[in-house]
């Protein structure tokens, strides 16, 4: 076998990867290459190179815990200049808004609920027995495990200051958590849960438009954003975008359609991309419905959640229309499938 000579970062603010060779930091590769990527020190002392490691992993050399504490890190960041890259990655260095200072926690938690959202997503909600209080800014997610079964990210969908937690489960087609979400599960059961993580939350300052655009179980944060939005009570517009392949597919249509009759801010429109029989619904691809719906969104935040190639494609489009690179907020969520897809240099 040939050990890779270098791997691919890809940075979100930038629009090539970073090319980083055996023993050169991500800050060195980007740096050399010609990028601006924000730093001091470039010796782990500082912080100013924080970033969040969206996917993939790094080791890190010696750093100060001013630069980086301990909670920092088990939150998902990383310091460029003190990172290796041990494969193909993903990160983002954090912009003025994107640190959302909450404790990170080690939770126990307990079944309460266990209820089919759709023919493959389950909801599962949680109540937390020890290690909380657990606050989190809405749109994040946590690392959930089930016993001795492989840890799993999934993002809260409830409020954040909602005592029980909700998730929204996907059951893989030959995966190993997500069946044993769907048929060994029972109420009662015991549930560890760390976190929260993630950048892609409610500026809850920003009273401008927002889009909010979910894809398949990626509907669970950005009902945590919509509900959190509208509890603040600013009125401004949201739109919310439902992207499923077919009516079989689509879940909480009532609870979403119950909202925006109460908030005359809130529009909810699902979309199906692959419709086998008639239908009355939009039709087609999110970015496509996005593009046709809005004749600008400068100045507007735009939330995505759902597979990698729904929040690339709407992300692209959405700049077409003038939105701003760092008001586009995603988490990466990768399968198991697609992280065996990330391209090796
Ligand atoms: S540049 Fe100072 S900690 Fe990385």
């Amino acid at each position: 076998m040939v050990r890779a000579m270098s791997f691919l970062v890809k940075v979100r603010q930038l629009a090539e990867p970073v090319t980083v060779a055996l023993g050169q930091t991500i800050l060195e590769a980007a740096l050399a290459a010609g990028h601006d990527y924000p730093c001091g020190c470039q010796s782990g002392n500082c912080g100013a190179c924080k970033s969040a490691l969206l996917a993939g992993e790094v080791e890190m050399t010696p750093y100060s815990d001013y630069a980086l504490t301990a909670e920092e890190k088990d939150s998902g960041l990383i310091l460029a200049c003190r990172s290796l890259p041990l494969g193909n990655a993903e990160i983002a260095w954090l912009e003025g808004d994107e640190i959302a200072a909450h404790p990170f926690r080690h939770l126990d938690c307990k079944v309460i609920g266990l209820d089919p959202m759709t023919h493959d997503i389950m909801r599962l909600r949680l109540e937390i027995t020890a290690g909380g209080p657990y606050a989190f800014s809405a749109g994040q997610y946590a690392a959930v495990r089930f016993g001795d079964l492989p840890v799993r990210d999934y993002s809260m969908a409830n409020q954040p200051d909602d005592p029980v937690l909700e998730f929204h489960i996907r059951c893989m087609a030959g995966g190993t958590v997500s069946p044993f979400v769907r048929n060994e599960l029972a109420p009662g059961d015991p549930v560890r849960v760390e976190g929260p993580r993630g950048i892609s939350f409610l500026r809850e300052q920003h009273a401008g438009p927002i889009l909010a655009l979910a894809g398949g179980s990626g509907l669970a944060p950005i009902k945590s954003i919509v509900e959190r939005a509208l509890a603040l009570e600013r009125r401004q517009p949201i739109h919310c975008y439902f992207g499923v392949r077919d009516e079989r597919d689509l879940y909480l249509e009532d609870h979403f359609k119950g909202l925006a009759a109460r908030h005359g801010n809130l529009t909810f429109t699902p979309v199906l991309s692959e419709p086998e029989g008639a239908t009355a619904r939009r039709t087609g691809f999110l970015a496509d419905a996005v593009a046709a719906d809005f004749a600008s969104l400068d100045g507007a935040k735009v939330y995505l959640a759902g597979p990698p190639v729904m929040v690339e494609t709407c992300v692209a489009a959405v700049q077409r229309l003038g939105a701003a690179r760092g008001d586009c907020h995603a988490d990466a969520f990768y399968t198991e499938q697609d992280k065996a897809k990330l391209v090796t240099a």
